[in-house]
């Protein structure tokens, strides 16, 4: 029997759905064990499935932490996106994306599941600001945060080490109010465009 499709946030090319151990545990242990997808992770150590097991234990019950899937339009899971460190009193949350299908990277899946995220933290639980960083040598990550209306708001110097050297951490900030006209845009536009925006310049 096929099991039922669960949809939490629905766009056009990707939608959003709850993690679901019986059926993802092996797939996201596969990309938490990839280097060349943690890379770019806070964690970069193995993973093992106890661990990741763990992980998915700990998330059931957890109000302020939302991991979903990132499921292709036709279901199938390519990577993960979260909400995550939600505090309803000040209104602000963290955003982490792993997108562990490597053939997937770049072609607009990641930007158009952080967009469906950010609807969710802005329009249903009315957060003010969403948090993101990346490593400062993950320039795909920092090209997608920016697309989608975050600001730099700083650097922590030689914060992560990766490759036999140490790497900025770059911080980002998205105020509701700056998101607002991308999303008016997205729902707009069959072909999403969005606004232009400069990269940041950082000497070394
Ligand atoms: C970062 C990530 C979520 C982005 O999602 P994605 O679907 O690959 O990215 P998108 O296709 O939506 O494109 C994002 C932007 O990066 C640009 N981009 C794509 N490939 C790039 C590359 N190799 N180098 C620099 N920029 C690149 C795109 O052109 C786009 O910018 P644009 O809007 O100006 O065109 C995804 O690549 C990923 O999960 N990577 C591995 C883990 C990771 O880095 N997670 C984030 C940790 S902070």
């Amino acid at each position: 029997m096929r099991k039922e499709r669960i949809v939490f946030a629905r766009g056009r090319r990707v939608y959003l759905r709850p993690l679901d151990k019986a059926t993802d545990l092996e797939r996201c242990t596969r990309w938490t064990n990839d280097p060349e997808v943690t890379r770019y992770l806070a964690r970069c150590l193995p993973m093992t499935l106890l661990a990741e097991e763990n992980w998915f234990d700990k998330q059931v019950g957890r109000e302020n932490d939302f991991p979903l899937a990132i499921c292709t339009s036709k279901g199938r899971h390519i990577g993960n996106i979260g909400l995550h460190q939600v505090d309803m009193r000040l209104g602000v949350g963290t955003t982490g994306t792993l997108i562990g299908e490597k053939a997937f990277w770049g072609k607009g899946y990641g930007s158009e599941a952080k967009m469906l995220m950010l609807a969710f933290a802005f329009r249903t639980l009315s957060l003010r600001k969403v948090y993101s960083d990346v490593i400062a040598f993950n320039e795909r990550s920092l090209r997608y945060s920016l697309g989608m209306g975050h600001k730099v708001v700083g650097r922590r110097r030689d914060h992560w080490y990766r490759e036999g050297r140490y790497w900025d951490d770059i911080l980002l900030e998205l105020f509701r109010a700056d998101w607002e006209p991308l999303w008016a845009e997205y729902e707009a536009t069959s072909r999403w465009t969005k606004v232009p925006y400069e990269m940041p310049v950082f000497e070394r």
